[in-house]
């Protein structure tokens, strides 16, 4: 059956696409005023004396600077208001160009911001939870900056607890029937909760079907209306009918019977678009008082130093997208067939395998795995994961940045090609004929069980194992020490009192 949303927007491709001659260029507002401000600015008597290259001219670390920023990154501008736009009051070009956003993702608004996620899900929470005592069921999976920012508003917070399902790729997910019966309960009791928190696409892979989660909830609790959907690593699923579907804004737009829903996500564009470092998005469908509300939120919390750059290149990032989106997602998803076939069936990769590419039937309603991360098992060498990552780096110049101690987490994200893929699949190749076979590893042993009253938080991914008053056991501390022998600091943070 077709799916009504998959024929209209979000993205511009297929009108750009049937035009003759090249594909007309989408609106690109805030790109294009940051270049006219660039260039029609002499000196700017505010601050950033690198702008310019102003501070740098004459200096012995000019051509650092210039080798590590390229001359026009120093077009940077601390211009705001009046020739460009205001950051916490947009009218024009941000305005326009947020507007253009919201378009293109199906959000009945959107929020640019320039400090990374972290910040975006602070602001997000800030405009949802307007008293302390909000009941919030959450996902305990979800990133640090959420569990900080329900803790810091004294949110009245349940736990889900996502069960691991892969003990290789350490993928996890909730489990549907759990959570519908405890928002349920939270109803019949007469005590529903008021915000659901997920984490819709993790680190690891696991994308949730916001559609079907929604759908399965407007029964369970009718009370529970506000979701919010950490969708950090999944702004490029929107532009590509295959994996759209799932999406948190899309569920709301392409479902009449969910508009009761108020939605907000939340995009690091700069993870899987073309976007600078901590350009990320924040949008939201639904109640029309959350837009001021998350305007308040983000003039609360954000720097008072945006970055302009930042700003126009999720202008540009998104645009990229309704333009080229659908091929450049078509290609990752081709790539990440290609890596999984060729691991497969070249002997000369015998000691890989790809670690289960679909959820268990528990999961299957309402979970995926997300087809462009591919989990690499690393089962026939002398070496763990975290060893390959190293030679992967140190002599390949091929960066992995998730792995457990079988596994590598592959992100086939749209900036990698055919020749990158070409590139580890040789090197992979050159380490197993390098190696000798596997030797066996045992098992850890359990440790002694104690209640915690801090955080507990493998960095990366910065996801807890532990929240305050959760029972620290034997699984735990298997679990700090995979985490630890794959790289990643613990860190336990204290939960503050009232
Ligand atoms: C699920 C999730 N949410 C939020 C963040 C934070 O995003 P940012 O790095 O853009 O601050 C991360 C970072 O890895 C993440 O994995």
């Amino acid at each position: 059956m077709s799916d009504p949303a998959d024929q209209r927007p979000p993205t511009q491709n297929s009108s750009a696409r049937n035009s003759s001659g090249p594909p007309a260029i989408p609106e690109t507002p805030l790109a294009d005023a940051l270049l006219a401000a660039a260039g029609s600015t002499r000196a700017s008597f505010h601050a950033l004396p690198v702008s310019r290259r102003g501070s740098i001219r004459e200096s012995a670390l000019a051509d650092a600077y210039d080798a590590l920023f390229g001359r026009g990154l120093f077009s940077e501008a601390t211009i705001t208001a009046p020739p460009l736009d205001s950051f916490f009051f947009p009218h024009r070009s941000l305005a326009r160009a947020e507007e253009l956003a919201a378009r293109a993702f199906g959000a009945t608004g959107t929020l640019f911001v320039t400090a990374g996620t972290t910040t975006a899900n602070l602001i997000a929470l800030e405009a949802l939870i307007a008293r302390p005592d909000v009941r919030v069921l959450a996902d305990k999976g979800t990133h640090q900056s959420i569990h900080f920012a329900l803790s810091d508003k004294h949110a009245t917070v349940d736990y889900i607890e996502p069960r691991v399902f892969c003990e290789h790729s350490e993928r996890a997910a909730l489990s549907l029937p759990a959570l519908l019966e405890q928002a349920a309960a939270a109803e019949r009791a007469g005590t529903p909760y008021e915000l659901l928190v997920l984490n819709g696409q993790s680190y690891d892979g696991v994308v949730y079907d916001i559609r079907a989660i929604l759908t399965a909830l407007a029964e369970a609790s009718p009370s529970l209306t506000t979701v919010f959907v950490d969708e950090a690593w999944g702004a490029w699923s929107y532009f590509h009918e295959a994996t759209r579907g799932r999406t948190a804004l899309h569920a709301r737009a392409a479902d009449p019977a969910l508009e009761r829903f108020t939605v907000v996500a939340t995009h690091s564009a700069h993870k899987s678009l073309s976007a600078l470092r901590q350009g990320s998005l924040i949008h939201f469908s639904g109640d029309p008082e959350l837009a001021e509300r998350l305007r308040l939120g983000r003039y609360r919390h954000h720097t008072t130093s945006p970055s302009y750059p930042i700003l126009a290149s999720l202008d540009l990032a998104r645009a990229q997208m309704e333009l080229e989106g659908r091929d450049l997602v078509e290609r990752s998803l081709r790539l990440a067939r290609r890596v999984s076939e060729t691991v497969a069936g070249d002997p000369a990769l015998s000691a890989f395998s790809v670690n289960a590419p679909a959820v268990p039937d528990a999961f299957a309603g309402h979970a995926a795995i997300d087809p462009t991360k591919l989990s690499l098992r690393v089962s026939g060498l002398p070496i763990e994961a975290p060893e390959l990552r190293e030679r992967l780096y140190s002599r390949h110049g091929l960066y992995v940045n998730r792995c457990t101690r079988t596994s590598l987490l592959l992100n086939l994200h749209i900036g990698i090609g055919d020749e990158e893929v070409a590139a580890l699949l040789d090197a992979l190749r050159a380490i197993q004929r390098e190696l000798s076979p596997a030797v066996e590893r045992p098992d850890e042993q359990a440790g002694e069980r104690r209640v915690s009253t801090s955080f507990i938080i493998p960095y990366p991914p910065g996801v807890p194992i532990i929240v305050p008053g959760e029972e620290i056991g034997g699984d735990t501390l298997r679990r700090i020490e995979a985490f630890r022998s794959a790289g990643a600091r613990i860190y336990t943070i204290e939960h503050r009192p009232r």
